[in-house]
């Protein structure tokens, strides 16, 4: 049986280099949490923690610099899938391993919607405002 593997797609692509580029790794990360080898799980799990909340940052702090509108709604669901992870990291150690099987399936359909919603929208308006706060060249600089 073939087993397909997640991964980086064009279909992941957002129109902000740098958020392409913590997304990208993002992806690495997450999909590693899909390997078959239970004793080396939590090691991975913290891994993708670490790096998300570095991430989610990242994304709270342009989002405060540029004044998204939605942002409260953007950050709440980095803090959901935060505690997620962090709980599911707790209950893998103390024996529940199937729950982190079942984090590894659940995280990239988590993150391909997150993507096609918060994320693409918070790129598009940072590109936008990047566009409209560009000091203008008066005539006599040119
Ligand atoms: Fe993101
Ligand atoms: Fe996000």
């Amino acid at each position: 049986m073939t087993q397909i593997v997640w991964g980086w797609s064009e279909r992941l692509r957002s129109n902000y280099a740098p958020m392409d580029e913590t997304h990208k790794e993002f992806v690495t990360l997450c999909a590693a949490l899909s390997e078959d080898q239970a004793d080396t799980f939590l090691t991975r799990l913290d891994a993708l923690i670490a790096h998300s909340i570095d991430h989610f940052e990242q994304e709270n702090q342009w989002m405060l610099e540029t004044g998204f509108p939605p942002a409260a709604c953007h950050q709440r669901e980095h803090d959901t899938v935060l505690e997620v992870m962090i709980e599911v990291r707790r209950r893998v150690e103390s024996g529940e391993a199937d729950l982190g099987q079942r984090l590894a399936e659940e995280m990239p359909l988590w993150f391909e919607h997150h993507v096609d919603t918060m994320d693409n929208m918070l790129a598009q308006f940072m590109v936008k405002e990047a566009l409209t706060t560009v000091p203008a060249i008066a005539p006599a600089e040119l």
